[in-house]
């Protein structure tokens, strides 16, 4: 494992794709709780580099990253396809998905949430503020699209703390 700049184009491209084609993990309490995401933005605010993921209030990461304020989102590789599904299908309320995926984790340097050793790089991120998505701002078109059922996202902003390639 290597540390990176946040900058490190590679890595910011190969996240940014992956968002889009299939997800990354976003990983959460100290257990690690992998789950899929497809949104997320990397950029700098009040002068940090930061990660934004939005996560809804139904799923359980929402409880682990609001009980322990960071997270590690993990970038995966092609062999990943059938662990971005069922991290994104199936809850860690119900199931262990590290042991269901047959992957296996490792303790973070800058956070208490680890980080899955197999993916190709990660992102150690501390929550540093918390936002939500307010219906009456938001496109009325996003709203039908994306919130039929409301559960609209909470925004966390993590500031990068490390940033690391496998
Ligand atoms: C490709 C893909 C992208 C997803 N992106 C998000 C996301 O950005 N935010 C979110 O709250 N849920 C997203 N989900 C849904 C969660 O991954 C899913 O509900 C998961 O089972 C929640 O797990 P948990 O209950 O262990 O937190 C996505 C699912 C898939 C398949």
């Amino acid at each position: 494992m290597k540390a990176a700049e946040f900058t490190d184009i590679d890595i910011m491209r190969q996240c940014i794709q992956r968002l889009g084609d299939g997800g990354v993990f976003l990983v959460s309490g100290t257990q690690a709780n992998p789950m899929t995401i497809g949104w997320g933005v990397i950029g700098r605010v009040w002068g940090r580099p930061v990660f934004q993921v939005l996560v809804r209030p139904s799923r359980h990461s929402f409880s682990l990253v609001e009980a322990l304020g960071e997270f590690t989102v993990c970038i995966p590789d092609a062999n990943h396809k059938q662990a971005l599904a069922l991290c994104g299908s199936r809850s860690g309320r119900e199931l262990n998905k590290i042991e269901a995926c047959g992957l296996s984790v490792s303790r973070s340097a800058h956070v208490g949430v680890p980080f899955i050793t197999e993916c190709v790089a990660h992102y150690e991120c501390r929550v540093i503020h918390v936002n939500d998505v307010v219906n009456a701002a938001l496109d009325p078109q996003i709203v039908a699209d994306s919130y039929p059922a409301g559960d609209f996202h909470r925004v966390y902003f993590g500031e990068i703390l490390g940033v690391y390639r496998h």
